[in-house]
């Protein structure tokens, strides 16, 4: 396994198999967990060549979000990495202009689609996150990226980026992994106490009564919410966001004919800020068998 830290080398490194053999990418910013390590299983399986990036990309971070004290576990990546057969890891200390990212020119998130959920939070977050990931994508230059479906509204959002500046990749959404009791892999999730990881799983618990009530018969998207909340709060838990939107535009729905439909949450946990998503109409085999539909195919 070759480690890399500048873009000159990994183009390098990358040069001899460009053209000859399939290239996957899997992009992420460390502290591996078994949701990441599914990602890199199926880009072995997809590809020839394995290239993960580990950078803590500090575009995507708001002033007054954990950048410094987000995890950084280089070493246990690079053994994890190791082990699941991954090609090339790409470690860089920067990617930005060496005045910083304030000078850096930046790739525009969609507003529909970047301004809602996280981003009515975290503002300017996901103009951060494509704009490391065009960058990314011009360095690697892969055949195939994957990406988890965790980050659902990432995904459409790079997706999109993908389809309007024509960048020459395809797009692989992967589904969420799960702890065994349903919550949703987070490198963030170290951060709970053990009364927090146990307050962790209503968040799922309450996609999962929206999807029973779905199932049940109520198609009405204010209904299905306000019980959830309602149940949330009866488990003391104030939610960021809890919405139903359109699985490929994003857009709020009124009810579940409109269109393929997703839940989406958000709350913070003790330390912790927790999302998870899942598609409403496959809610009890995602849970039980944690399969979910393609996004890739719902998108293009
Ligand atoms: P990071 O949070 O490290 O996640 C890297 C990739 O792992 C993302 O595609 C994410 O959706 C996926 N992932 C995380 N938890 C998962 C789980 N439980 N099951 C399946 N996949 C999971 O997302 C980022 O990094 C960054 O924003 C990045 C795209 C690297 C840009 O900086």
């Amino acid at each position: 396994m070759n480690i890399v830290k500048t873009t000159s080398e990994l183009k390098r490194t990358l040069a001899p198999v460009r053209g000859r053999e399939r290239v996957a990418f899997v992009p992420t910013m460390g502290c591996l967990h078994e949701g990441h390590l599914s990602l890199i299983r199926k880009a072995r399986r997809l590809a020839d060549i394995v290239v993960v990036s580990i950078y803590v990309n500090p575009m995507q971070f708001g002033a007054d979000e954990d950048l410094d004290a987000y995890p950084r576990t280089f070493e246990q990546d690079r053994e994890l990495c190791e082990r699941e057969g991954v090609n090339i890891i790409f470690h860089p200390d920067n990617l930005y202009p060496a005045d910083g990212i304030k000078t850096s020119l930046k790739v525009d998130a969609d507003d529909a689609l970047g301004n809602c959920l996280c981003g009515a939070a975290r503002p300017g977050h996901f103009d951060g996150v494509v704009t490391v990931v065009n960058m990314l994508f011009n360095i690697v230059q892969p055949d195939i990226a994957l990406f988890g479906e965790k980050d659902y509204q990432q995904l459409t959002i790079i997706n999109r980026m993908v389809n309007d500046l024509h960048v020459d990749v395809e797009v692989i959404g992967c589904e969420t992994l799960r702890e065994t009791d349903g919550l949703a892999m987070s490198s963030r999730n170290r951060y709970l106490s053990e009364d927090d990881r146990k307050r962790a799983l209503f968040l799922q618990q309450s996609l999962q009564k929206i999807a029973e009530n779905a199932k049940n018969g109520e198609k009405n998207c204010k209904n299905l919410i306000k019980d959830a909340k309602k149940w949330l709060k009866s488990k003391n838990i104030d939610p960021e966001y809890l919405e139903i939107r359109s699985a490929t535009s994003l857009e709020p729905l009124d009810t579940l004919n409109e269109a393929p439909a997703r839940i989406f949450i958000a709350a913070t946990i003790g330390n912790a800020r927790l999302i998870d998503n899942i598609a409403l109409e496959h809610v009890t085999d995602n849970m039980i068998n944690g399969a979910t539909e393609n996004i890739t195919e719902t998108l293009t």
